[in-house]
């Protein structure tokens, strides 16, 4: 894989990890309560900067609008759906943060478990589909530049806090697994 599109490939096993812990936290609807609500609302704060934050941001304002430029049925096609999805992911996190908030903690888990199934599924189409398309579709010197943009982007945003972001969701998931 190329060194642009494996960039984008590693931001979604980090997502991965934290999505491994939803199904965990099943598990503390019942016994703890008040820590359900503290990792729920921790996770959603991930999946808003880190999901949405740094990974999205490349997607919407780097990689989707050069594949549709470069390929308009493209455009039309699996990107709309791509960013039609994110944005349904934006609603999705805040529906569970409603949840939180007013106590309904077992509906903040359904729409938690929703929200991690739809993303492993839309994780599975770009990888599997999307970025492969995008290797033959750019030339050599245009991913080069994209993984250049890729970096600003995670600059202009905080590397170290991206880092501490990713930390994170690998210790949760330590932590989760173990429980
Ligand atoms: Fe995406
Ligand atoms: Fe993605």
């Amino acid at each position: 894989m190329n060194k642009t599109t494996q960039m984008l490939f590693d931001e979604h096993s980090h997502i991965v990890n934290a999505i491994d812990s939803v199904k965990q936290l099943r598990t503390l609807l019942s016994s703890d309560a008040d820590s359900y609500r503290e990792l729920t609302t921790e996770l959603v704060n991930y999946f808003r900067k880190y999901a949405d934050g740094y990974h999205h941001q490349k997607e919407e304002s780097i990689l989707f609008p050069l594949m549709s430029k470069k390929n308009e049925l493209l455009g039309n096609g699996v990107i709309e759906e791509m960013f039609t999805q994110h944005e349904d992911f934006r609603g999705m996190l805040d529906a569970i943060e409603a949840a939180v908030r007013k106590g309904d903690n077992d509906e903040a888990q359904e729409q938690l478990e929703e929200y991690a199934e739809n993303m492993l599924d839309h994780i599975a189409v770009e990888n599997d589909e999307l970025f492969i398309t995008a290797e033959s579709l750019l030339s050599d010197d245009e991913l080069e530049k994209m993984y250049f943009d890729f970096q600003d982007s995670d600059r202009n945003l905080g590397s170290s806090a991206k880092t501490d972001l990713e930390n994170w969701a690998g210790a949760l998931r330590s932590r989760l697994m173990m429980a």
